[in-house]
């Protein structure tokens, strides 16, 4: 049934929906989701098979373009984007001027936002050509944004990164690499960001996601349509989740590692507590992100030899929950960032970053939303509301209220 004849048959009348449980808001054709059952599928992919046999480019291409890509195209794919990996020295300028205590993702959002300024073309794609330049001009830039926003607060100089190098090698060598000496890729932890960024890819229509396309559906450029994405992700009930989990760890293991003292915390409805990385809108299963990236975690840290309380912390407070009714009941399992804060934390990788380093998972199925967005010509954005406020009431001059 269309929307002109529903609201016709209706007399106007408007579902209320906040949060918007229950409601969708397109069609798509990137990502199947089963909360209930704990599946997750890229174009039919399984995020398991995919995170074990795929790279980091071949997903994105897949989210993007629906295909995995022949070699040819993969190899296209990854000329175009390296032949745009610079970004104007005048952004530097920029970045100069935020402080250093600014956090990494406010700084990347910025920063995203200001490309606009710097490739005006990128903004108006009306032809197939001018998205795709669009596209690979963000995937190739966007890193170099990732790996300025983390050196700017360590005060270290900025870099180009290494064109003979793949994508994610490329990242954490713009990231890691000291001013003294030569950088070493590690297989381990080349493998273990590459599965990371697989598993945050895409995930439908969430919250970052969702503003992407709704800030893209006024025909706003993509590079401001991502910015507004990495805003949304920012906050700790999204993205933002993986640093919490983090901090709540550190938190627990200050205050004596007593972690049944926490789960009482997070069962106390007087008590705005939660217990951040578990619970997820969608699975009322496990997700499935979340038992790759424990595998993962475990090896990662296994390979380095890394003791860390904090993980024991971690597995306590998952070995209680799935035994507590509370969170039993309310299948609240731990989700994909209970784990991945554990992991950036043995690559070095700040906690402040934490969340930078899903934005740039999530690149690619941003991309590909608000691809599919505008390729299927969607209507702009703008839900309705039932106003609850005053009705008509008179002005009165201010020497008067
Ligand atoms: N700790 C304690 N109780 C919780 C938690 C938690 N982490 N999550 C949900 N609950 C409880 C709620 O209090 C509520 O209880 P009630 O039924 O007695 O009122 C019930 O479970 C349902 O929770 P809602 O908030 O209604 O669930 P919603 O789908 O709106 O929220 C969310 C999902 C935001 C992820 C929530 O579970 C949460 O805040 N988790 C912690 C933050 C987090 O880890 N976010 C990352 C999500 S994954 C991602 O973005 C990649």
């Amino acid at each position: 049934i269309d929307i002109k004849t529903l609201r016709n048959a209706t007399g106007g009348v408007i579902t209320i929906d906040p949060g918007y449980k229950n409601t969708g808001s397109c069609e798509s054709a990137i990502t199947f989701l089963d909360g209930e059952k704990g599946i997750l599928r890229y174009r039919g992919y399984s995020i398991e098979e995919l995170a074990e046999k795929a790279d980091f480019l071949e997903v994105a291409y897949l989210l993007i373009f629906g295909e995995l890509p022949t070699h040819e195209q993969l190899n296209k794919f990854e000329a175009d984007i390296k032949e745009r990996s610079v970004v104007d020295d005048d952004i530097k300028k920029i970045l100069d001027a935020f402080p250093k205590s600014a956090h990494p993702m406010g700084v990347l959002s910025s920063l995203t936002s200001a490309l606009t300024a710097f490739y005006p073309s990128s903004v108006d794609v009306k032809s197939e050509e001018a998205m795709y330049n669009a596209i690979v001009r963000i995937l190739a830039k966007f890193p170099i944004l990732v790996a300025w926003t983390m050196r700017k607060k360590q005060g270290l100089p900025l870099d180009y990164g290494d064109k003979n190098l793949g994508y994610v090698e490329n990242v954490l060598k713009m990231m890691f690499k000291s001013p003294n000496s030569e950088y070493e890729q590690n297989p381990i932890l080349v493998n273990a960001l590459d599965k990371l960024l697989i598993l945050h890819a895409d995930h439908e229509q969430n919250c970052s996601t969702s503003t992407v396309r709704i800030a893209g559906s006024s025909h706003a450029g993509l590079f401001v349509s991502l910015a507004s994405g990495i805003s949304a992700l920012w906050g700790p009930l999204h993205g933002g989740a993986n640093q919490a989990v983090l901090e709540m760890l550190e938190a627990i293991k200050e205050d004596g590692g007593d972690t049944k003292k926490y789960m009482a915390k997070a069962k106390d409805k007087n008590d705005p507590f939660r217990l951040m990385g578990f619970g997820h809108r969608v699975y009322k299963n496990f997700d499935p992100r979340a038992k790759i990236i424990k595998v993962a975690a475990d090896e990662v840290l296994g390979d380095l030899g890394v003791e860390d309380p904090i993980l024991d912390i971690a597995k306590g407070l998952e070995q209680e929950a799935l035994k507590d009714p509370y969170f039993v009941d309310r299948k609240l399992y731990p989700n994909v960032d209970f784990y991945s804060g554990i992991i950036y934390r043995a690559m070095g990788i700040p906690v402040e970053m934490f969340t930078v380093m899903f934005a740039l998972g999530r690149l690619p199925g941003w991309i590909a939303q608000w691809r599919e967005m505008r390729m299927r010509n969607e209507p702009i954005g703008r839900p309705r509301q039932l106003y609850i406020g005053e009705t008509s009431r008179e002005f009165k001059s201010i020497d008067k209220r």
